[in-house]
């Protein structure tokens, strides 16, 4: 960025024109996401300040995101903040990104439970940054909402989102592996959410490198055919559910065969349905357990 001075504006044209000829992703999008960070703003005020001067100090740490960016990293990494479900949440690179296509599994939960029941207890299997658990929660008042992940850093920001999206009082962090520290016979739940890892080995070697360089890659693996964690949870979510209670899994694209051939063999399951997402592909799983 050359030595002159800077407008907003200015500093956006710049910015995107850089980001373009760099084979950044949504350049225009991304130079504003930054500056806005930056500036402690929302973009909103970068349109109604095009003419405001940018200071030295704000220079130099815009200059970082920048490169930051161009190195790969995730604006949401950068900026520590992603939107689900209309919510604003921290996010680090301890966690994955949430996605827009895990609404569609928030909205399969929402549909399923009854919101006037009293008596919800809910299971979240590999929360993250805590999105889908903080989302039922704020949708469904009454609910208790057990949240696991296996890693401890994951579970500390999921804490901190939900305390400041006022939920934390109706929300359990567990540190387990799947299903295992949790009490067995005595809690059942009415309905297993997850979004598990659910990348296959050779997809990972395709991701784009924002992806494969800076998400957690426990976050995204699923073993040789991507099924692994999928595999346990079809096989082991009946014996937490209570009986005619869902499981509600997201899946990866081209997964929803072997997704079903699994329900199937388990024969725990009365019925099922799999979700489109908003692109149309097959994305979420609910099984209901006999
Ligand atoms: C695809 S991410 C989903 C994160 C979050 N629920 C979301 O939808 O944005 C999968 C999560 O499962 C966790 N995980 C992976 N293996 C696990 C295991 N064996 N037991 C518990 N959690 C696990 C990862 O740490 C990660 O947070």
């Amino acid at each position: 960025m050359p030595e002159e001075s800077w407008t907003v504006l200015k500093l956006l044209q710049w910015t995107t024109d850089y980001f373009q000829r760099n084979n950044v992703p949504e350049p225009r999008t991304s130079s504003e996401v930054l500056l806005a960070h930056v500036l402690a703003e929302d973009r909103l005020f970068l349109y109604l300040n095009y003419d405001r001067p940018m200071e030295g100090s704000e220079l130099a740490a815009y200059r970082a995101c920048i490169k930051r960016r161009l190195e790969g990293e995730p604006n949401q990494y950068i900026t520590g903040l992603q939107e689900f479900w209309s919510l604003p949440f921290r996010v680090s690179p301890d966690v994955l990104i949430p996605r827009p296509e895990t609404e569609v599994l928030v909205e399969a939960v929402l549909e399923f439970l009854d919101k006037a029941d009293s008596d919800l207890d809910i299971l979240d299997l590999g929360t993250g940054s805590g999105a889908i658990a903080i989302a039922l929660a704020r949708e469904l008042p009454a609910a208790r909402i057990v949240a696991t992940d296996l890693s401890m850093a994951a579970l500390d920001l999921a804490q901190e989102n939900a305390r400041s999206h006022q939920v934390d009082e109706r929300i359990f962090l567990v540190r387990a592996d799947m299903f295992a520290a949790l009490p067995g016979d005595s809690q059942k739940f009415k309905a297993v959410v997850t979004n598990p890892p659910y990348v296959s080995d050779a997809e990972m070697l395709e991701l784009p490198r924002e992806i494969r360089d800076f998400e957690p890659h426990h976050a995204l693996e699923g073993g040789p055919d991507g099924l692994a964690a999928i595999r346990h949870i079809i096989a082991v979510a009946p014996t937490v559910l209570s009986q005619a209670g869902a499981l509600c899994m997201e899946m990866g694209a081209g997964q929803a065969e072997s997704v079903s051939g699994l329900v199937l063999e388990s024969q725990e399951y009365r019925n099922f349905h799999i979700r489109k997402d908003y692109s149309g592909l097959d994305r979420v799983l609910v099984a209901i357990k006999k």
